[in-house]
């Protein structure tokens, strides 16, 4: 069996979700290749350490581009803040690496098309972190939209509420607070939160045609970080648009740090014309199903609970009835991109496919600034 060494860049939240998923995944998947926890790379050497100590990495480096330049490194995994997606992972191409990226892959729509070409031109396996396809729920939803039971789509509505950020004492930038900081982060909750609701409605329900948004900054100025002075919040904290999609449905999306009372509460709804679908990301492990052949007395929304063996996913976990969680939407990602190595045949999203978002996300951005409405890029 072929080793794969890892090596990831980035140890906070996302640093400890992946290496859970690059641990368990050959736990639970039949993969031909074993993947190897490596090397993992952070600025501060003790801390680096520490996390190397504790997750059971061999080393580390303190100098991402080293790591790109070791020969004994094939996964580049990026889990940094989103301003350094791009360099690190067009770099990362020039090696020769295969490389998974967290979302959003970019900035914006130019940068992440400046990686999509490098990508496709050093022809290095590739994948972008919309982790949320990968929760058995979201899947069966794609199954049975891909069967056709919904029939003609008519409605999708998304929303991704939290309400960390309501407080004007609260910093910007630096550890932690870079979500805040538009430099680091490119956007608010348009491509924080929105990116993964877009990513998913692409995927169940296809591509954007048109747009209009509006964004707000409910807090207008914050000190930062890393300068010490009061200065001007870049970032949208809330974000509401209404679209087309191609296939002739409408779309209605909701994204904000200051709905009081919900941390993350990822909900989408699909009306088709012979059924709907409803999920929740805090009830996570259930799927939402209405289905108008059961008009009649009996007619109701059934709640089914996605812990059977043949229910996506399920049948590599645990006996029936039993629920997994958040985490193993990366383990799932994980075993999809080496199986996708495997058979030839790569696990979406690839960069050019989490690209689409990415030209969404700058319609939104580019109509709230001008209220008109905007199509959405399609090269
Ligand atoms: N897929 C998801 O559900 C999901 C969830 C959260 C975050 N994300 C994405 O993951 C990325 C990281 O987010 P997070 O929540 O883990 O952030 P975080 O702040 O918890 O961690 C970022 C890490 O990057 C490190 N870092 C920053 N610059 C670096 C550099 N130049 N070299 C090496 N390390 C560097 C930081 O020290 C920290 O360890 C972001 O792009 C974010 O959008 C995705």
């Amino acid at each position: 069996m072929k080793t794969l060494n890892v090596g990831m860049i980035g140890y906070g939240f996302m640093g400890k979700a992946h290496s859970n998923g690059f641990s368990k995944a050959n736990h639970f998947f039949d993969l031909k290749h074993q993947l190897k926890l490596k090397t993992v790379c952070g600025r501060t050497k003790e801390k680096a350490e520490a996390f190397a100590k504790s997750w059971g990495y061999d080393d580390t480096e303190t100098d991402w581009r080293k790591l790109i330049e070791r020969k004994d490194i094939d996964i580049i995994d990026i889990c940094t803040p989103n301003d350094s997606h791009a360099e690190i992972a067009m770099a990362a191409a020039l090696a020769g690496k295969m490389i998974m990226c967290e979302k959003p892959l970019a900035l914006n729509g130019e940068q992440g098309q400046q990686m999509v070409d490098a990508i496709e031109k050093a022809r290095v396996p590739n994948m972008v972190w919309y982790n949320y396809r990968r929760i058995p729920a979201v899947t069966f939803a794609k199954q049975l939209i891909t069967e056709g039971r919904l029939g003609r789509i008519f409605h999708y509505r998304a929303k991704f509420l939290q309400d960390w950020t309501i407080s004007p004492d609260l910093p910007q930038g630096g550890a932690g607070l870079w979500r805040l900081d538009v430099g680091a982060a490119g956007s608010g909750v348009t491509g924080d939160l929105l990116a993964h609701c877009i990513d998913t409605a692409i995927w169940l329900n296809g591509e954007f045609s048109s747009l209009s948004a509006l964004t707000e900054t409910f807090v207008k100025e914050r000190k930062h970080n890393l300068t010490g002075k009061v200065e001007k919040v870049g970032i949208d904290d809330a974000c509401t648009f209404i679209n087309t999609f191609d296939n002739g449905s409408l779309g209605n999306f909701e994204s904000t740090r200051y709905a009081r009372g919900h941390k993350a509460l990822y909900t989408f709804e699909i009306n088709g014309e012979n059924g709907s679908i409803a999920w929740d990301l805090h009830d996570l492990h259930r799927l939402q199903w209405f289905d108008y052949k059961d008009e009649g007395p009996l007619r109701g929304w059934r709640s089914i609970h996605i812990t059977d063996g043949d229910h996506p996913y399920m049948g590599r976990w645990w006996v029936p009835g039993l629920a997994i969680g958040y985490e193993h939407s990366f383990v799932h990602q994980v075993a999809d991109f080496i199986q996708g190595i495997e058979t030839g045949n790569p696990a979406a999203p690839t960069f050019r496919e989490a690209q689409k978002t990415q030209r969404v996300c700058d319609a939104i951005l580019a109509s709230a600034q001008d209220h008109a409405w905007h199509k959405v890029r399609k090269d």
